[in-house]
């Protein structure tokens, strides 16, 4: 297994490019079952989690060939599963659900199960199945969905989530009649999807909004998509500038979807440029302590919460942290205090008090965003930091140590016993 080892201190200056974002391209990827044909997809980031989608496309019958382009070709799908091995890496696989419903009316699934930021259950994308006419029954730990015909439906969501959001919307391309989703995710890698769908020949409208409406097609063709750029991966980038004191500018991103973030960072005492598709951004002063709570987009992103904490651990007083989405996401709350934060957990919140630094430690990586809030810490951290595990962070931050190393960092990727 792989580690990385950083020597922190050094502030941060020059250009990183934004990669394309994996939660937009898994939803896509999935999207290429629903049209028999060759699917041409472009930036589409090198991380494990796509190779894992690439694998399972691949399992059910699938041709994907990565060249730069990413070309799937689902001319010849030939096993309707999505299995457990695969399932239990990736939580994301249950994406193919949806268009496995649409286009050839069942599917096998294996449920997921919990994860190391909570229970995280797909009761949902089952419930707004089952009001399509999809019959759902569970066993062997398997989803068994199957259906004669989809019908278009009216369906409030409970709760806002995104992938059941993807997963709903791509089962109502090819059902008849119409389909209303509400309290939809508003999520731009929602918004991404539902613009491929529409490529493909797809009527849906709202996405964006909380209200989409999807109106059924007979059958849809294949096209092809540029993923847009990694809102995440730049919202890290932008910390990792504010917490070592650095100087960066991002490009190929898109301020537009970083709204929330870019405004906390802000009130954090740090100075954001938006140009077009760059962002510029640097910190002379003190790291302000500033509370924030995670929401749905447009709201500050649950995905954002562990790297915000890092930075606010070495704020000037206190902060509050809050989160929304995920019942037992604080797994990094303990990695950072070995670094010598002064953090308390309080229910869903955390209280953060600020210390003046933090200091290098071995530190163990527990799931993906965690994973980024450790490197955040090190960088800033006197002496040398350890992360092991760090196969959590290959699944969604393409070349890390390459992207921060040319901006100056010490970083290296080390094997564990080395
Ligand atoms: N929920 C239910 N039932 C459901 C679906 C969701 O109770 O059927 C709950 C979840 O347990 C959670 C909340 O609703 O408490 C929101 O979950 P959501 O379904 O929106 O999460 P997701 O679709 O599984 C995606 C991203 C996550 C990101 C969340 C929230 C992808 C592939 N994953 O997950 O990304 O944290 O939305 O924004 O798009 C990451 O990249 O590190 C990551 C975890």
């Amino acid at each position: 297994m792989d580690k990385l080892v950083i020597e922190g201190g050094v502030p941060l200056t020059g250009e990183v490019p934004i990669s394309g974002a994996k939660n937009a391209a898994l939803p896509l990827m999935a999207a290429s079952l629903i049209a028999t044909g060759t699917h041409t997809f472009a930036n589409i980031p090198r991380l494990r989690d796509i190779r894992t989608m690439q694998a399972l496309l691949g399992h059910m019958g699938a041709k994907c060939e990565h060249d730069g382009l990413l070309r799937i070709d689902s001319s010849d799908i030939h096993t309707l599963e999505a299995p457990y091995d695969l399932v239990k890496t990736m939580r994301a696989s249950v994406l193919v659900l949806g268009p496995m419903v649409a286009r050839y009316r069942k599917a096998r699934v294996s449920l997921p199960g919990g994860c190391a930021i909570g229970a995280r259950p797909i009761n949902l994308h089952l419930k707004g199945l089952e009001k399509m006419g999809v019959s759902v029954e569970l066993k062997h730990g398997y989803v068994f969905a199957s259906a004669d015909r989809l019908k278009g439906a009216t369906i409030t969501f409970d709760q806002v989530t995104v992938t059941g959001t993807e997963n709903l919307m791509m089962a109502a391309t090819l059902a008849d009649g119409v389909t209303v989703l509400h309290n939809a995710a508003r999520e731009p890698e929602v918004v991404a999807l539902a613009e491929y769908l529409c490529k493909m020949g797809a009527r849906i409208q709202g996405a964006g909004t909380a209200q989409i409406t999807i109106e059924g097609v007979k059958e849809l063709s294949p096209s092809e998509f540029t993923v847009i750029p990694d809102r995440i991966e730049a919202g890290t980038y932008l910390i990792a500038a504010g917490i070592t004191g650095g100087n960066l500018k991002l490009t190929s991103c898109r301020p537009e979807h970083l709204e929330a973030v870019i405004q906390k960072l802000e009130t954090a005492g740090l100075s954001i440029q938006s140009n077009g598709d760059c962002v510029e951004v640097k910190r002379e002063g003190e790291i302000r302590s500033v509370d924030v709570k995670t929401w749905p987009f447009p709201g500050f992103p649950t995905d954002m919460q562990a790297q915000f904490m890092a930075l606010m651990a070495l704020g000037n007083g206190v902060s509050l942290i809050s989160e929304q989405i995920f019942e037992n996401r604080f797994m990094h709350v303990l990695e950072l205090k070995r670094l010598g934060a002064d953090i308390e957990l309080e229910g869903r919140s955390a209280v953060v008090r600020g210390v003046s630094k933090m200091s290098g430690a071995p530190v163990m990586a527990t799931d993906l965003r965690a994973s980024a809030s450790l490197v955040l810490a090190a960088l800033a951290a006197e002496g040398v930091t350890e992360i092991h595990r760090i196969y959590h962070l290959d699944r969604g931050y393409e070349a890390i140590e390459k992207k921060l190393a040319a901006v100056g960092a010490r970083v290296w990727r080390r094997k564990d016993n080395e």
